[in-house]
């Protein structure tokens, strides 16, 4: 049995990488910071959500002994030349909450027709404060004028999927789990578990 810290204070996406990785890695024990105890940050001054999850996944790692998975996402909007971007979680400031940052959203695209979007992750993995592997994905969908549905977290409720015509928030966990930007890059990490590159 491996063991590996998810780094994220997130619990959306902790759900969302708990149920994933559990679902197809049955020899993985997961631990979260609470477990851990941990309540130490780490600034995300990255300028891509591959390095963002970088800093997070070395920091951890080296704070713990452990294989740490790190993971960084948001949601890019074309109209707005990719915002809020990295800066997804702290786009209206900092503490505040999802309604907030989805308030901000809407009104930063009042009038604007082009309503083309998409969310991107990165994941990566280290271990002793040294990146073995960081895989990405990417889901394009459009942004919406009022918020639909109650399911996700974050920007779900404003982000329409057409092939499913649904919102992310009208998803079940383990529908988002099959078609998100996090489902594809921990696609991608899972086959690189599986394939022995923790190698503890
Ligand atoms: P961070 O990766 O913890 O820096 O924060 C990512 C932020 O992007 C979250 O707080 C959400 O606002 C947004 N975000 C990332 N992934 C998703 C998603 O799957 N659904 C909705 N919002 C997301």
């Amino acid at each position: 049995m491996t063991t590996l810290l998810l780094a994220t204070c997130n619990q959306g996406k902790k759900r969302e990488i708990e149920n994933f990785l559990k679902a197809g890695l049955v020899n993985i024990r997961l631990l979260s910071f609470a477990d851990m105890n941990i309540t130490a940050e780490v600034s995300e001054t990255g300028a891509t959500f591959a390095e963002n999850a970088r800093l997070k996944a070395d920091y951890y790692s080296q704070l713990t002994g452990l294989g740490t998975l790190g993971d960084d996402s948001g949601l890019e909007v074309i109209a707005l030349d990719g915002r809020p971007g990295v800066l997804s979680a702290r786009y209206a400031g900092e503490g505040a909450n999802d309604d907030a940052r989805i308030q901000k959203l809407l009104a930063a695209m009042q009038g604007i027709v082009d309503r083309r979007a998409r969310f991107v992750s990165a994941v990566c993995i280290s271990r002793n404060g040294s990146a073995l592997a960081t895989f990405s994905g990417q889901v394009e969908g459009e942004i919406i004028f009022a918020k639909r549905g109650e399911g996700g977290f974050g920007y779900d409720p404003l982000f329409f999927y057409p092939p499913l015509g649904k919102t992310f928030a009208e998803l079940t966990l383990e529908e988002k789990n099959r078609i998100s930007h996090r489902a594809l890059a921990l696609e991608q990490l899972k086959k690189f578990l599986l394939h022995g590159g923790l190698a503890l």
